[in-house]
């Protein structure tokens, strides 16, 4: 045993992620030949940044249930699920069968259908909302969720968390994992932007703040009194592995959005219908003014949704009656001098929004297959998959701990709980590595990045939770050896 006060002997961990890098690239020739065509088409050989990772991305071929097959033949228990997109798993019976239905008969219109009807109304049932609009992807979801706020209160700048992920716009695409050398204090993070391209206009009405610093939060508002009209949060930062929200944050987000008559948005993109049927709005007990929604709720297919209350969500229709809405002295309306470009309401738009094939996909997800009697299970396998991890990690001496939220989970290699992405920094990533290849080269597939975590679906089997337990262990077995 090599392991010492928590510290494991490195170049074990060098000569274990080599090895089984190498293993991988034995098993996976087709994927590394595809790889190498996409590169000459596709820049970095994929289709959104996201997929790339060394050496190449496994290309998959097919996936049923809990399992995916890769362009070699190999057959893995996937526990990415699409980066959280399948609580349903993969090609669900129910949704395959409704969506092939749907294909027959028309997959867009651009004129609505009862279905969105339908979904809207469940979705609002789930998270006690008034109202709902479609999009096509959590992206765009988090941006007419920002615009609408902005509308509603007539302000421009927006609070977010370093280290929170809310899609690849502009506004929102900062300080996603700043370097260390840029991120400026503690109490009041720096805005850098996560990739070229950004124009500093864009991202000054971006602040920043610290993620479970409730304090640092409110002196961060009370410094832009007036002018902030929204705080977007993930309630669970899920794009740094898993970091819950410490008990009486969200809260207090709660408390200083009402004081300061800002737009308080969940981003519920991975959290939503899956920490539980009501999302982390029936998960932890607080209700934000807007909700954003994408992933799980769509079965496989792309979609995006964001509602919420109907005063901010009607500012779709007119801002009258809004905070951005001052009478002017002879009380005719609209001061359209506060308003750019006179406005009388958000715009929210979207060729394919609403169209019958996610609507379809969604309709069946949540009606008839992420239904409330599933989630206990769920959290059971999870509950079972993060005590086992914690376990081998204790038995080894492995430094890092096992945690999950609901079924998503991870093993944060690192032994102090992690509350912020400061802490996420001192992540060990070759040990990480290591892990990745080791589980994918015996049939694990995990996120292939340690900022993001495994999600079970209700097709996952308590047989492949203990598979999983099994390939751990062999793995904490040999690292120490
Ligand atoms: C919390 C969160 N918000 C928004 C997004 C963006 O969603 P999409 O990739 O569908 O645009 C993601 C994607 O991972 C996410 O994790």
């Amino acid at each position: 045993m090599t392991v010492t006060e928590n510290r494991i002997d490195r170049t074990r961990i060098t000569d274990i992620a080599t090895r089984e890098e190498a293993e991988y690239r034995r098993r996976t020739p087709r994927s590394a030949e595809l790889f190498e065509r996409a590169r000459r088409s596709l820049p970095l050989g994929v289709a959104s940044s996201f997929q790339a990772y060394d050496p190449y991305p496994l290309f998959m071929t097919d996936a049923r249930g809990s399992r995916i097959t890769d362009a070699d033949g190999n057959e893995y228990i996937d526990f990415d699920m699409a980066f959280g997109v399948l609580a349903a798993g993969h090609s669900h019976p129910l949704v395959a069968q409704a969506l092939a239905t749907r294909v027959a008969n028309g997959t867009c219109y651009t004129f609505p259908v009862e279905q969105g009807i339908a979904l809207a109304e469940e979705i609002k049932s789930r998270f006690g909302a008034d109202c709902v609009r479609f999009s096509n992807s959590g992206t765009e979801a988090t941006m007419d969720a920002i615009r609408v706020a902005r509308g509603y209160t007539g302000r421009e700048k927006i609070v977010k968390f370093e280290g929170g992920y809310h899609g690849h716009h502009d506004d929102v695409l900062v300080s996603i994992q700043p370097p260390r050398e840029l991120m400026g204090q503690a109490e009041s993070p720096a805005t850098v932007p996560a990739s070229a391209g950004i124009p500093r206009s864009r991202i000054s009405e971006t602040i920043i703040a610290p993620f479970n610093e409730p304090d640092m939060v409110a002196a961060i508002l009370e410094a832009h009194a007036g002018e902030i009209a929204a705080i977007i949060v993930e309630p669970v930062q899920f794009n740094i592995g898993v970091v819950p929200p410490k008990p009486g944050f969200l809260e207090r987000l709660r408390e200083l959005a009402d004081e300061h008559g800002t737009v308080l948005i969940f981003d519920e993109v991975k959290t939503g219908v899956v920490l539980a049927w009501g999302g982390a709005y029936e998960y932890f007990g607080v209700k934000p003014d807007l909700f954003c929604l994408a992933k799980s709720i769509g079965g496989g297919v792309p979609i995006g949704a964001f509602g919420g209350r109907d005063a901010v969500m009607r500012s779709i229709e007119s801002l009258e009656g809004t905070p951005a809405f001052s009478a002017d002295a002879a009380g005719t309306g609209i001061d359209r001098t506060t308003i750019p470009g006179g406005a009388t309401r958000v715009a929210h738009l979207g060729t394919f929004n609403g169209n019958p094939l996610s609507m379809t996909a969604g309709l069946v997800t949540l009606t008839q297959v992420l239904t409330r009697d599933v989630y206990p299970r769920l959290h059971a396998m999870a509950d079972r998959l993060t005590a086992g991890c914690a376990d081998i990690l204790a038995e080894h001496g492995l430094p890092g701990y096992a945690i999950n939220v609901g079924p998503k989970g991870c093993v944060m290699f690192t032994p102090e709980r992690v509350t912020n992405y400061r802490d996420f920094i001192g992540l060990d990533s070759e040990l990480w590595t290591a892990s990745f290849f080791y589980l994918a080269n015996r049939g694990i597939l995990l996120p292939p990045g340690p900022d993001d975590q495994w999600t079970l679906s209700v097709q996952h089997t308590d047989a492949e939770i203990d598979r999983y337990l099994a390939v751990f262990r062999d793995f904490a077995t040999e690292i120490t050896m």
